[in-house]
């Protein structure tokens, strides 16, 4: 029977995240598992209200401090609402970003202290971390390619391409540090290789192999 696991997907603006998130939970029921889908920031009545005020408000510039302590408003009530208690229900939780995101985009891309993130994550979580991660990985101008063709540039989208590189740049070096939770796909290939390596990972964590 598989287990219970808490699985995220991160990424930059265009990476297939979305795209992948039907193929993967599809995959997971098939296996058999029972599985709860969410995103950050969202998830909760809560989550989705700073969701909204951090995407599209009017006020481009918001305090770095102001943004990372909303996520983390947004992540607490997220955790104790669903993440938690689904974890324990024996579920496989499968989370469209989590904190690996605020490292990438509040750290590497705002330029806030990796170790001020560390301390409220710490505070926050406790032990909890996702059991995998898969990294959606496509470089930032074909990602911002991808991205531009859909709606309206969101207050994150407006960024720059140097913005996107240090988030790119924070990404990898956290799944150099942490390759065995942190699964980099190449998002950049045609789509069946890139299930193809979606599936790869997933077996090796539902099913040990
Ligand atoms: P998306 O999940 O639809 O891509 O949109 C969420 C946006 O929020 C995305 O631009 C990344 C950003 N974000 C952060 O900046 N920090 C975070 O901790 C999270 C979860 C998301």
């Amino acid at each position: 029977m598989p287990r219970r696991l808490f699985i995220t997907l991160e990424g930059g603006e265009g990476a297939g995240k979305s795209t992948n998130l039907d193929f993967i939970h599809q995959w997971l029921q098939h296996e058999g598992c029972d599985v709860v889908v969410t995103r950050e920031p969202g998830g909760t009545e809560l989550g989705e209200h700073i969701r909204d005020f951090l995407l599209h408000s009017k006020q481009l510039h918001i305090a770095p401090e102001s943004e990372v302590l909303l996520m983390f408003a947004a992540r607490t009530e997220h955790i104790s609402k669903v993440i938690r208690p689904s974890l324990e229900a024996g579920k496989v939780v499968l989370c469209d970003r989590f904190t690996d995101a605020t490292y990438a985009y509040q750290g590497g891309g705002r330029g806030l202290d990796a170790d001020r993130i560390a301390a409220i994550e710490n505070w926050v979580q406790g032990d909890l971390r996702p059991d995998l991660t898969l990294l959606f990985d496509v470089s930032v101008e074909a990602g911002r390619e991808r991205a531009g063709q859909r709606s309206e540039p969101d207050r994150f989208e407006r960024e720059n391409n140097e913005f996107f590189r240090r988030v790119r740049e924070t990404y990898i070096a956290r799944a150099t540090r942490e390759p065995k939770r942190i699964r980099i796909i190449d998002a950049s290939r045609p789509i069946e290789q890139v299930e193809q390596q979606i599936v790869s990972v997933l077996q090796e964590a539902v099913h040990g192999r």
